[in-house]
């Protein structure tokens, strides 16, 4: 049995799909199905093919002791996060409860319970946490990508609770000797991403004749990591990680905004043309920069590849395609997550430009 946390949102519900397919795993998931978290995503998903599905907090320490004592997981991955920098900037408070006192809650239940396992239990144990390379934040242009041994230095409040989450993990392998892994990755990108980041977004308003928002000159650059190679990344780390250890988890693609956009509207051209003939990349408009904005973030994942033996298998281009397909056979899904809530965000986000 393995812990989720946060398995119904984007890259959990992935990793969820990725255990039943690829092993005899099975998974008690804990969410507490924030705007994030869809039970549509584990819609095929049930006790008869090893999942179980609980409607919780991570915050709630009665409700995490009880789910140990009775699943008793040989592994807890933690996913479960606000995640979206922007609603961290609108907002932060609810990012410090999670991602902060939540995952405090969920190492402490789980070191309580990994200190009362017998001792082959106890060294076959693995606390795997999932965080982001935002927490090195921003890198020049000619800089070598984030290594493991960058200094932290978040600079969104996304970031800087992520960062927060990190540390704790850090101290309770070192003060305890508990069998922690922390992965920072790159962008995510694939099937089930809310649409409120940035390539989810771009074809959602695309195919809905709505103006494509770049903010500031649209030159940032991310490096994008397909969900599947990420959720292979997590699994061989937690088979093949070593306690103690951090990993960084990139795709090898440092892409411009401009550049990410331009081919999700090439590909849209292609697979669904516009009307009018125009191509929509038309619709890209410029718009109010992100306060604090991080220019370049890009992963060296060499350590991964070296010592666990992981690489991504998609190209940006291959990525990308399926990614699209992916939403173009997912309108139903789409037009569920993006009604009620949604609707109030994205009017709040973009209602000055
Ligand atoms: P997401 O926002 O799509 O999903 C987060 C999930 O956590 C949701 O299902 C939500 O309901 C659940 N959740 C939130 N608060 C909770 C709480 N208090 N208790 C239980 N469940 C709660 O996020 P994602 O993009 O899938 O990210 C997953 C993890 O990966 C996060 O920790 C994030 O920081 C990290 N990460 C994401 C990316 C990315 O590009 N998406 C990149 C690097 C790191
Ligand atoms: O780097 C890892 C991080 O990637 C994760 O830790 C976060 O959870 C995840 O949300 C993501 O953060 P970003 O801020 O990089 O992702 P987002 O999709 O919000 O934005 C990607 C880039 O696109 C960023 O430079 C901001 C820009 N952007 C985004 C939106 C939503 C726009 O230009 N326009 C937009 O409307």
């Amino acid at each position: 049995m393995i812990l989720i946390s946060g398995g119904a949102g984007f890259i959990g519900s992935n990793f969820v799909h990725h255990l039943i397919r690829k092993t005899s795993d099975s998974v008690v998931n804990i969410d507490a199905l924030t705007y994030a978290g869809n039970l549509r995503n584990l819609a095929d998903l049930d006790e008869a093919n090893r999942h179980v599905f609980l409607h919780g907090d991570i915050r709630d320490a009665q409700l995490l002791r009880d789910t140990l004592t009775r699943y008793r997981p040989k592994a807890i991955i933690n996913f479960a996060a606000e995640s979206h920098v922007d609603r961290s900037i609108a907002g932060p408070q609810d990012f410090v409860h999670t991602n902060v006192l939540g995952t405090f809650q969920l190492l402490s239940a789980a070191k309580d319970y990994w200190t009362a396992l017998n001792n082959q239990e106890r060294d076959q144990f693995r606390f795997i946490h999932i965080s982001t390379d935002e927490v090195y934040g921003t890198l020049h242009v000619n800089d070598a990508p984030f290594t493991e041994r960058h200094a932290y230095s978040p600079n969104s409040p996304y970031a800087a609770t992520k960062a927060a989450s990190d540390h704790l993990v850090r101290s309770y392998f070192h003060t305890y000797g508990f069998p922690a892994i922390t992965t920072n990755c790159s962008n995510n990108y694939g099937a089930r991403q809310f649409p409120e980041k940035l390539i989810p977004l771009c074809i959602n308003n695309a195919l809905t004749g709505k103006s494509i928002p770049i903010y500031g000159d649209g030159n940032q650059i991310r490096d994008w990591l397909y969900v599947d190679d990420h959720c292979a990344a997590i699994q061989a780390t937690l088979e093949q990680g070593t306690p103690g250890e951090v990993y960084n988890i990139g795709g090898w693609n440092e892409k411009t905004n401009l550049e990410v956009v331009s081919a999700v509207c090439g590909i849209l051209d292609n697979q669904k043309p516009r009307v009018d003939g125009r191509s929509y990349a038309d619709q890209i408009t410029f718009v109010r920069d992100r306060p604090g904005h991080d220019r370049r973030y890009a992963i060296d994942a060499s350590k991964i590849e070296r010592e666990i033996g992981w690489r991504p298998a998609e190209t940006f281009d291959t990525g990308i395609r399926k990614t699209v397909q992916w939403y173009l056979d997912n309108q139903a899904w789409v037009a569920d997550v993006t009604s009620g809530a949604y609707r109030q965000w994205i009017n709040k986000q973009y209602a000055d430009n």
